[in-house]
């Protein structure tokens, strides 16, 4: 039948005993929350170990057993109690998960947590992983974990070289944690892969030279360690093009007010044409601009500058300042002002339109 022989490929049974022999002897075998099948101090420490490590949580591990001793004790206590005695720790949605959780299971469980994965997987702040470590350390329920420090693992012994956070990519790997599975041996095994991950394959220096795993490892054998697993993709950033205008006349420059909102709302700047082609500084663009330039007065002088680019948090802008000599103003409107170039340190305007203006105003070796 299809369903059982589904993993076969992915199977291997020399991987969890490698994993497992290892463990034994050089795993973590004195944490708090080991050498226990109280569900209770396993869900407690499963949660708070969620990207926080091990040193962190020690210490609120040990004040939370003391105020909250059984299930019982933290499902009844007021949630300020609770909050309180986990500040400090972070992520503090895990806190109010918490305190939900042990009352769900107070309330629909008689206050003795399930052993099945997925009603586990169903209450609040456990998901797939955490569940199935829960259930592993606590039941010796053969249940596969994934959580960050295993999904680095996994992409540096497989050679996976796509992004784990990329869903198919995170399907994939959960296949792989289910077919590797060993068949005895639960405990071990899960405390292995997160032991492994993080006191051995840490994410910027793995030491592979004491690698359980090492003679396996695609990452070891092709040097590519340092490139897996592979980072979330940035993300591209949109480009926008933009001429501005240094209109001059009499040693004072053009300024525009800007609207209030959208991008340097409120302060003043240089008049804009947007779309315009930086790179494209060709006939057709200086005639547009003194066409544009017209506007403001006698135009008797255009030069293009240099280009430069501004990267804006959701944009990188791309500018195309032009110098434009005028002859003689035309009357405008309240949004426009002439500004004293010899003051221009004064003018509020965004900084790189005063980083421009500056340069004009400087006389340079350039000019
Ligand atoms: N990180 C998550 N669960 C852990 C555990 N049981 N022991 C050590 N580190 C962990
Ligand atoms: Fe990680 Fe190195 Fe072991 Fe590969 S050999 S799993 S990179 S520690």
């Amino acid at each position: 039948m299809k369903r059982a022989t589904e993993f076969d490929d992915l199977a291997d049974p020399t991987f969890s005993a490698a994993v497992i022999g290892w463990q034994k002897a050089h795993g973590r075998h004195a944490l708090p929350w080991q050498n226990t099948r109280d569900a209770y101090r396993i869900w407690l420490s499963e949660i708070m170990l969620q990207q926080t490590q091990v040193s962190a949580v020690l210490g609120y591990y040990a004040r939370f057993l003391e105020r909250f001793p059984t299930l019982a004790d933290l499902a009844s206590a007021p949630s300020e109690d609770v909050m309180a005695l986990w500040s400090g720790l972070g992520y503090y949605t895990r806190a109010r998960n918490l305190h939900a959780c042990a009352r769900r299971v107070m309330a629909e469980y008689d206050g003795v947590f399930p052993s099945d994965p997925a009603l586990l997987a169903d209450l609040p702040g456990i998901g797939r992983s955490t569940a199935a470590a829960i259930t592993a350390f606590a039941n010796g329920t053969r249940a596969a974990i994934l959580d960050g420090n295993v999904k680095r693992v996994f992409a540096r012994t497989f050679g996976i070289d796509q992004f784990p956070g990329l869903k198919p990519v995170e399907d994939a790997l959960w296949r792989r944690a289910d077919a590797l599975l060993p068949a005895e041996g639960i405990e071990s095994y899960t405390q292995g892969l997160m032991d492994l991950g993080a006191t051995l394959c840490t994410r910027s220096s793995p030491d592979c030279g004491r690698c359980p795993l090492q003679q396996r490892c695609v990452a070891y054998a092709t040097g590519r360690t340092a490139e897996l697993p592979v980072r979330k993709p940035k993300k591209t950033v949109p480009e926008k093009q933009a001429a501005l205008m240094v209109v001059l006349h009499g040693g004072q420059v053009l300024l525009e007010q800007r609207p209030d909102s959208g991008i340097w709302g409120g302060l003043m700047s240089l008049p804009e044409r947007d779309g315009h082609q930086a790179r494209e500084l060709d006939a057709a663009a200086i005639e547009d601009m003194v066409l544009a330039a017209g506007a403001f007065g006698d135009v008797v002088e255009t030069e293009a500058l240099l280009p430069l680019v501004h990267v804006f948090t959701h944009y990188k802008l791309h500018i195309a300042p032009y110098r434009i000599g005028l002859a003689e103003r035309a009357e405008l409107d309240a949004r426009y002002v002439w500004w004293d170039m010899a003051k221009i340190e004064q003018a509020p305007l965004p900084a790189p339109v005063k980083k421009l203006l500056a340069q004009l105003a400087t006389p340079s070796l350039f000019k």
